[in-house]
């Protein structure tokens, strides 16, 4: 099984960016052991802070990969293009956000994705990404 994992802006500063909201861990870290916990999953890493760049990500992945997990991050609230690619592509996507944007700003409960994904975890931190794992081995 191919999953890839996409994440948007500054989701490479995980680690050092408001720790109080997204935690110590850089992503990095969390990915190796990720892999070390399903070795049989064979994973695709992206990361980028460029809209345009992470629509493609989703265009070649989409086709190519059993599922999608997206943190689209700020991109999610704001995007239509991002939305759209969701739709576009057969690969069922499933929406993470590490943070429960529920408790956060109202521009945060805006999602151009959820519509369009197979379903979405909030709140429960760098797991989200494993809930997220385990949610496409359960369909199989
Ligand atoms: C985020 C939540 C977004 O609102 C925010 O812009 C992020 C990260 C999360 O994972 O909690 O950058 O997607």
């Amino acid at each position: 099984m191919k999953i890839a994992i996409i994440n948007g802006p500054n989701l490479n500063l995980l680690g050092k960016r408001e720790p109080d909201v997204y935690g110590n861990t850089t992503f990095e870290s969390y990915f190796e052991n990720l892999k070390k916990v399903y070795p049989t999953i064979e994973f695709e890493y992206f990361q980028s802070n460029i809209e345009g760049e992470i629509i493609s990500k989703i265009q070649e992945f989409g086709f190519s990969a059993d599922g999608i997990i997206l943190n689209a991050a700020a991109y999610t609230h704001t995007s239509v293009g991002i939305g759209d690619a969701v739709k576009a592509v057969p690969a069922p996507i499933v929406e993470v956000h590490i943070s429960n944007v529920y408790q956060r700003e109202d521009f945060r409960h805006e999602s151009h994705i959820s519509a369009h994904a197979m379903g979405v975890i909030v709140g429960f931190g760098l797991m989200g990404y494993e809930l997220a794992v385990r949610s496409f081995m359960d369909k199989t």
